[in-house]
């Protein structure tokens, strides 16, 4: 059986990868600051789920994580960097303590999983990492600039690792979610960071996505059927990328 590592695995877009993976027969380890809701999950028992409560900015997680995963289960496959924060405030006003928890969360976190799962894989020569990226890190984004700047390094080390690896069986690549109905966005609309109308009518598709389908985006890039693509940040975005902005008559 294959084994992925998810970090964020426990809620949103996470979540929704892992419950795929499992249902196409994988084992899912994942790592989350709150791991209370995944024990309520139907594979808990069944040796296929491996819940881990670590916090990604810990210096240690990453590396322990992948030797305890490897230890249990003999193998690491796909590695999912979904944990993801975010600060809301005017550039000119972030406080440079939210600025370094996003980024220490948001890209540390991503560097430090890919690597120590990297180390694994690149012994076996087989392996693939997908990066949770965001719409955000290819805009300005100015009450976000913390998260733009963390998802827009997060392509650049998805591209660095990616070419790194490419002779060595390891390929790397993101997916950028447009805005997705998660806990986290559910909390903005609710605390009115976020207008539901106004994201409708920058969307062409005028919806929000469902955690499934940025998970089928996740495990499309995690499989053979993608085995020529490294190095990409894959848009799955109701067309909000592709739009130019003049409405059509
Ligand atoms: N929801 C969207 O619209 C959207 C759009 C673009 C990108 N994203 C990205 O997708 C990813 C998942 O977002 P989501 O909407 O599912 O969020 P979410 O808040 O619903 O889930 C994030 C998960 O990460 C966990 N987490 C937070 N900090 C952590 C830490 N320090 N260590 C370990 N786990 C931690 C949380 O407990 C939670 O389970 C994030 O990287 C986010 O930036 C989301």
């Amino acid at each position: 059986m294959r084994v992925a590592v998810i970090t964020g695995g426990a809620g949103g877009i996470g979540a929704a990868t892992a419950q795929l993976l499992l249902k196409r027969g994988w084992r899912v380890a994942i790592v989350d600051i709150n791991i209370d809701e995944v024990a309520t999950w139907p594979n808990e028992t069944e040796n296929c789920l491996y819940p881990i409560q670590s916090d990604v900015r810990t210096k240690s997680s990453a590396g322990v994580v992948c030797e305890q995963v490897v230890e249990r289960w003999g193998r690491l496959d796909l590695m999912v960097n979904c944990a993801g924060v975010n600060r809301h405030a005017p550039f000119e006003k972030l406080t440079l303590d939210d600025w370094q928890f996003v980024l220490d969360v948001n890209l540390t976190g991503t560097f430090a999983f890919m690597q120590a799962a990297a180390l694994h894989m690149l012994k076996n020569q087989k392996g693939s990492i997908v990066n949770i990226s965001s719409i955000a890190g290819a805009r300005g984004v100015p009450d976000r600039c913390a998260y733009a700047a963390t998802k827009a390094a997060i392509d650049s080390i998805t591209r660095s690792a990616a070419v790194g690896w490419a002779t060595r069986g390891v390929r790397v690549n993101a997916v950028a979610p447009g805005f997705t109905e998660t806990p986290l966005v559910r909390r903005y609309i609710d605390n009115g960071n976020i207008d539901i109308n106004q994201i409708h009518s920058m969307t062409p598709m005028q919806r929000l996505a469902s955690p499934s389908e940025i998970a089928t985006a996740i495990v499309f890039l995690a499989s053979e059927d993608a085995s020529f693509i490294t190095g990409q940040t894959l848009y799955v975005d109701g067309g909000y990328m592709a739009e130019y902005g003049i409405p059509s008559s």
